[in-house]
């Protein structure tokens, strides 16, 4: 990226947008050589990210004679109530463990929208380091900057499939910057450290409106065993309850849009899902 600026200050603009994107050999790996190179990766430096509230680093990972980044975050916070800027929450918890939570819940729906995560210790403390999406900008600088979508009806697609995603883990905080999209304008789904609340009710039902068919199919046939065996190291008993039955609410949801409006009203295909977890990133 550097040698670019310096080689070619006038077409800056365009070539280092091409080129900044993620890198052929990462696109060609499996979501376990994408945890095993997270979990295993020489740390070669780490430095601060100007952005967030938790103030997780970035660091630079070596595994293989390759390169890559990751953001590592360490935060573990509960507290009997806590202020936020949509109220008091009670029983707060902000933990690193949710992101890895997150990523293992997306891979059991198939979902391939949150990069991957581990769980790994860094420095002598617990944290998630999850792949760096390469070139993304987050969704609040989009709107900032006021870039539209190439495909407004894919990105749509995309971004009812994060709203129901937003609903199904509780996320107490998801906030703009939670969304990166990558330079293919694909959305990725990160930071979940405030989500998995043990209400059991839908958080903002009206955020739901359409959803991905195949997403669906997986939310209903979710499997409280697997769960249990797959999440419990990161949920407690109450967090994977009340998971299930948000789970059916929304199942329930759109079951009731489709015998009012009809399934080609409600529901969608995004391609991306049922690829492999991190796929083109
Ligand atoms: N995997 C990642 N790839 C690219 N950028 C990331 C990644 N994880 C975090 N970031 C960047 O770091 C910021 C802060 O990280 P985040 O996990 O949201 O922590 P917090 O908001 O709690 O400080 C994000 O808004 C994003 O800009
Ligand atoms: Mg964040």
């Amino acid at each position: 990226m550097l040698a670019c600026r310096i080689r070619f200050p006038l077409t800056l603009a365009l070539a280092c947008v091409l080129f900044s994107g993620p890198a052929a050999w990462a696109q060609s790996l499996t979501c376990s050589e994408m945890e095993e190179f997270l979990r295993l990766g020489k740390i070669l430096q780490q430095r601060n990210i100007p952005k967030g509230v938790t103030l997780p680093t970035r660091a630079t990972l070596e595994y293989n004679g390759r390169r890559h980044d990751a953001a590592v975050q360490t935060v573990d916070i509960s507290k009997p109530s806590f202020q936020t800027t949509k109220g008091t929450e009670l029983n707060f918890r902000d933990f690193w463990g949710y992101n890895v939570a997150g990523y293992e819940l997306a891979k059991i729906l198939e979902l391939n929208m949150v990069p991957p995560y581990v769980a790994r210790t860094v420095g002598g403390h617990q944290a998630s380091l999850s792949w760096w999406v390469d070139g993304a900008i987050m969704e609040l600088d989009r709107r900032n900057r006021k870039m539209e979508p190439p495909d407004l009806g894919g990105w749509n697609k995309q971004m009812y499939a994060v709203r129901v995603w937003h609903q199904l883990i509780f996320d107490a905080d998801p906030n703009l910057t939670n969304l990166l999209i990558s330079t293919d304008w694909q959305l990725w789904i990160i930071d979940c450290t405030r989500a998995f609340r043990t209400r059991k009710d839908l958080g903002d039902p009206k955020d739901l409106v359409q959803c991905d068919r195949k997403l669906l199919a997986k939310l209903r046939t979710l499997d409280k065993d697997e769960l249990n065996q797959k999440l419990s190291h990161w949920l407690r008993k109450s967090e994977i309850d009340a998971l299930v039955v948000r789970a059916s609410k929304i199942v329930d949801f759109f079951d009731k849009e489709v015998a009012a409006k009809g399934e080609g009203a409600v529901l969608y295909d995004v391609p991306r899902t049922s690829q492999p977890c991190g796929a083109g990133l």
